[in-house]
């Protein structure tokens, strides 16, 4: 690593500083989206997650370790070498599921499998990473998410047809603030999002976890000339209510597709902040380094038989898995609970546990 960046910050407890009030935040974003998967059930008939309801594909595929790391990045998972079969499943934010051409930001939430070691929570042996496609999130604390979670709340499963005409004038306007070197997150996550091909896509922890001896934020990016065409690529949703979805499955059909999986150490705590997670972390002071790679190979991204095996039996939150990847600041720490209280709102519905996969067969094309 190059000499003129500082050491990384060891990981202790004390990096975070926890709220007295944060318990009480943390059941109102709890009841919050409670609302909002109720309110999609009772419409829908089906349970389905509170945010991220709608997916656009599932991959199975590979993830190798980067042989020969540094010692600072041969952590946690990333100590080890070889292989671990991983799955992936991409989704837009909302809770109820939208035409696509309410246009939304991205998520990506991937399954390590065979991730041995002492662990935060959640059965078996996997890791999950569950992530969005940009670097930092909307909002520094859980209680500011909440504020905003409790207006989007009030629009579940309401107008869809004046949600795709404020989506479409707010793509314009969010252009305008870009032209002029902006970015409005609020814009973007009430439908201004570009209406870009998902794959082409980076997606990022946003919030900090701890990297074994270390703190870290994480990014996945495409590297496979396939995948890197997409970026910034606009798909075509004009009546194409799972237009998303469509792409994703039409170029997996016939292509493969490689990711690299980044860290970000935290080399600074003040501009690499822990409890402020809209803060971008700079890269001149730490640049992303890859520590992985993920591979699949051509595959039904999506079919009727995957989204049961996933969107109805499967689980994915930052909480799942090792203690040397502990999500770290307020907005990591407010997603343990309300991610199992999700899931166990779905599983109760669904009439079926949310198990830990051991392997990927009964993942059928
Ligand atoms: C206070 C902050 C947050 C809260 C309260 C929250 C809450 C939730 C909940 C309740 C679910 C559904 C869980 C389930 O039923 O299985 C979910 C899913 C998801 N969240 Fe968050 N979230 C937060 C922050 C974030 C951040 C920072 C990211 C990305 C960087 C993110 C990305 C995702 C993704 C991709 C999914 C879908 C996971 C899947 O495919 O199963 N969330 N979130």
């Amino acid at each position: 690593m190059s000499q003129h960046l500082k050491s990384p910050v060891p990981f202790s407890p004390e990096v975070e500083t926890i709220p007295e009030d944060e318990a009480e935040t943390i059941a109102e974003l709890n009841e919050t989206m409670g609302k909002i998967r109720q309110t999609t059930y009772e419409h829908s008939g089906h349970a389905m997650r509170s945010v991220h309801a709608k997916s656009h594909g599932y991959l199975v595929g590979e993830l190798t370790i980067e042989p020969g790391l540094a010692a600072e990045f041969a952590q946690g998972l990333f100590a080890g070498t070889g292989a671990h079969p991983v799955l992936m499943r991409f989704s837009t934010n909302p809770g109820d599921i939208l035409d696509d051409k309410v246009s939304v930001p991205r998520g990506l939430a991937i399954k390590v499998l065979g991730a041995d070691g002492p662990r935060l929570s959640g059965q078996g042996s996997t890791q999950d990473f569950v992530l969005a496609n940009g670097p930092a999130f909307t909002v520094p604390t859980p209680k500011k998410f909440l504020q905003n979670l409790k207006l989007l709340a009030k629009t579940t499963d309401k107008g869809e047809g004046a949600k795709i005409a404020l989506s479409a004038t707010l793509q314009a306007v969010e252009k305008v603030v870009e032209a002029f070197g902006g970015k409005s997150s609020t814009l973007v996550s009430l439908g201004g999002h570009a209406e870009t091909h998902v794959l082409g896509e980076s997606y990022f922890s946003q919030a900090p976890l701890r990297f074994g001896d270390f703190i870290a934020k994480l990014s996945v990016v495409p590297i496979s000339a396939g995948l890197t065409a997409l970026t910034d690529q606009k798909v075509d949703l004009k009546d194409k209510p799972d237009g998303l979805r469509q792409a994703v499955v039409d170029f997996f059909s016939a292509n493969g597709g490689q990711w690299a999986v980044k860290v970000q150490l935290c080399r600074d705590l003040e501009a690499m902040p822990i409890e402020d997670a809209s803060v971008v972390w700079p890269e001149e002071d730490s640049p992303y380094v890859t520590v992985g790679t993920i591979t699949v190979q051509p595959q039904s991204a999506w079919t009727e038989a995957r989204a049961a095996a996933v969107d109805d039996g499967m689980m994915f939150s930052p909480w799942h898995g090792l203690q040397a990847h502990q999500p770290l600041g307020g907005v990591m720490r407010s997603r343990k609970l309300v991610y199992e209280k999700s899931a166990e709102f779905r599983a109760a519905r669904l009439g079926r546990p949310m198990e830990e996969p051991s392997a990927f067969t009964g993942l059928p094309s």
